[in-house]
């Protein structure tokens, strides 16, 4: 196996209790998985990126890890979990599971030693624990506010406060403790020698911390960056990162691993380097809208910190924790340009707001929205380097916006009432069959409800119809294996009018272009191998992906 097989793999997320269930009680788990290998085998993606199925009392998703080295019962069994690995090896498939390295759970063993411990104790050690402030000592340490809402503080009742920058069931590590770092060197161990090829490395930005007193405000940490912010994107993270690399490369191949970082684009290339992580996310394409001009630059601009890092490029249209890219492309343009806000702890939460009580259902446009997604789906698939798809985006799935308040399960939804609906919608389990019970998803019933259209947006529903968005992905990642090429992309001048269109070529002869505009432009010469909208006589239609040969 090449070492090398990551630089432009696509690799496809499950999120595993919403992918399919195979024992009938709505929660997806491993037996459902290892029974659909084959439509990720049909789809043509290289690999797996598996989110986390750890023992979880699910306070957000899975991302609150009871014990980071087991299958939660609901899931499934480790005899499953090595059952998937040896069935997606089989197929060709690699593996990528989920660490979740900033925060524990509150019921992890080692929380649950904490709080039994009294304060000072080298059981609190591992995590963050703070005296209260105030004149009854009993104020949080500082005014931070954790990212779900609410302060980021949580009091344990004898005076001592710990940090959470996410769920107050999710405590933050120490990571200043060498047991952690310890710890975390034994899971990665464990999950390596189990087969699996890779990491995604949850909040990778976030390990490191500098809690030395007096603790700046909330305000203030928004506002420090590039490495000098206490909490988020410091320099030291990378020496946690430099020894996960020597661990890594004892492997062969090497296990890859890649962090999700929300850090400004030019803080990127050190996760991304060889001598760290290897990988970076790149956001970008989901922060911003449908538009030439800043799809252009953020090629551009990601190709060029690629380069530097030594990595390919990865490319993100739609993930586990932001509305479906068919239902962004649907909504009205963000009123400003907006840019990516300050704090590298911030989310930019590109189309939440829209979808919160009272979604103005008649600004959203989901015809549009499916045919910008399908266009933009094209374009990235034919940039250099590595694509992330998010199951269920193959069936052009919208968000489902009408989640009842009592069926939402999401964290985000419950701290910011009002606020912010949340990722549940994004997280509904999948249609598989145009009716039965849960559309095929198990035999009874969904952790979600799922919505009516979902049937007519099924995978038995689409196959073998050519007009259908998952014969497009089958379509484009064939040909993309068939056209593999070299990392790079030479910009052509476009066909009038050029705001609206971007074209470029791949060293193989292999050409892409987007009218991002409503009118049609003029189809270039060259055979077409695909498109993202029929194409007829000699025009691309409006939001249309085409891609040709010489
Ligand atoms: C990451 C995950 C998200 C989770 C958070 C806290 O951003 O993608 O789903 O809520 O980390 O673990
Ligand atoms: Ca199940």
């Amino acid at each position: 196996m090449s070492a090398d097989w990551w630089r432009q793999a696509v690799v496809y997320q499950v999120y595993p209790r919403s992918f399919a269930d195979g024992n009938a009680d709505g929660i997806g788990d491993l037996a459902g998985l290892l029974d659909r290998i084959d439509h990720l085998v049909e789809l043509g993606v290289d690999a797996v990126w598996l989110s986390p199925f750890y023992p979880s009392a699910l306070a957000d998703g899975g991302y609150d890890v009871d014990d980071y080295c087991d299958v939660d019962p609901r899931i499934g069994t480790l005899a499953e979990f090595d059952a998937l690995v040896a069935r997606l090896h089989e197929a060709g498939l690699r593996l990528i599971v989920d660490i979740v390295p900033n925060h524990s759970s509150d019921r992890h063993a080692w929380f649950v030693e904490a709080l039994a411990s009294p304060p000072g104790s080298p059981a609190r050690d591992r995590y963050v624990f703070r005296d209260g402030v105030g004149p009854d000592g009993d104020q949080p340490p500082s005014d931070w506010e954790a990212m779900f809402g609410g302060s980021a503080w949580q009091p344990v009742g004898d005076g001592q406060f710990y940090l959470h920058l996410f769920a107050p069931e999710q405590p933050d590590f120490n990571w200043d403790n060498p047991e952690v770092r310890q710890e975390f060197l034994r899971v990665l161990t464990f999950w390596a020698d189990r087969g699996v090829d890779g990491f995604r490395i949850d909040v990778a930005h976030a390990l490191a911390k500098d809690l030395s007193e007096p603790l700046p405000s909330h305000a203030e940490v928004e506002q420090l960056l590039d490495g000098h912010s206490p909490l988020w994107d410091r320099d030291e993270v990378h020496d946690i990162y430099a020894e996960w690399r020597e661990l890594f490369d004892r492997y062969d191949p090497p296990r890859i691993a890649i962090a999700e970082a929300w850090v400004p684009a030019h803080r990127r290339p050190r996760y991304a380097s060889a001598d760290g992580l290897g990988q970076a996310f790149n956001f970008d394409l989901l922060e911003t809208d449908f538009e030439a001009g800043r799809f252009r630059e953020i090629v551009t601009t990601n190709l060029a910190l690629a380069a530097e890092s030594g990595s390919s490029s990865t490319w993100v249209l739609s993930n586990h924790d932001v509305v479906r890219h068919p239902t962004r492309y649907g909504l009205p343009a963000l009123a400003t340009d907006e840019p990516t806000p300050p704090s590298a702890g911030v989310r930019h939460q590109n189309g939440r707001n829209w979808l919160n009580s009272g979604a103005p259902a008649d600004q959203l446009d989901l015809t549009r929205g499916l045919r910008r997604a399908r266009a933009a789906t094209l374009f990235m698939l034919a940039l250099p380097g590595s694509a992330y798809l998010y199951q269920g985006e193959e069936l052009g799935l919208f968000e489902v916006a009408d989640i009842p308040d009592e069926a939402r399960q999401d964290p985000t939804f419950f701290r910011n009432a009002g606020v912010d609906v949340g990722r549940d919608g994004c997280r509904v389990p999948l249609p598989w069959t145009p009716d039965g019970s849960s559309y095929g998803f198990g035999d009874d019933g969904a952790h979600l409800p799922q919505p009516d259209w979902f049937g007519r947006l099924s995978v038995a529903g689409q196959v073998g119809d050519a007009d259908s968005t998952l014969e497009l992905y089958r379509a484009a990642l064939t040909l993309r294996r068939e056209w593999q090429t070299a990392e790079s992309l030479e910009w052509l001048t476009p066909p009038e009018p050029v705001e609206w269109t971007l074209a470029f070529r791949r060293p193989n002869g292999w050409t892409c272009l987007t009218n991002f505009g409503a009118d049609p432009v003029a189809l270039p010469a060259g055979t077409v191998m695909i498109s993202s909208q029929p194409i007829t006589g000699d025009e691309v239609p409006g939001e249309t992906t085409v891609w040709l040969h010489d």
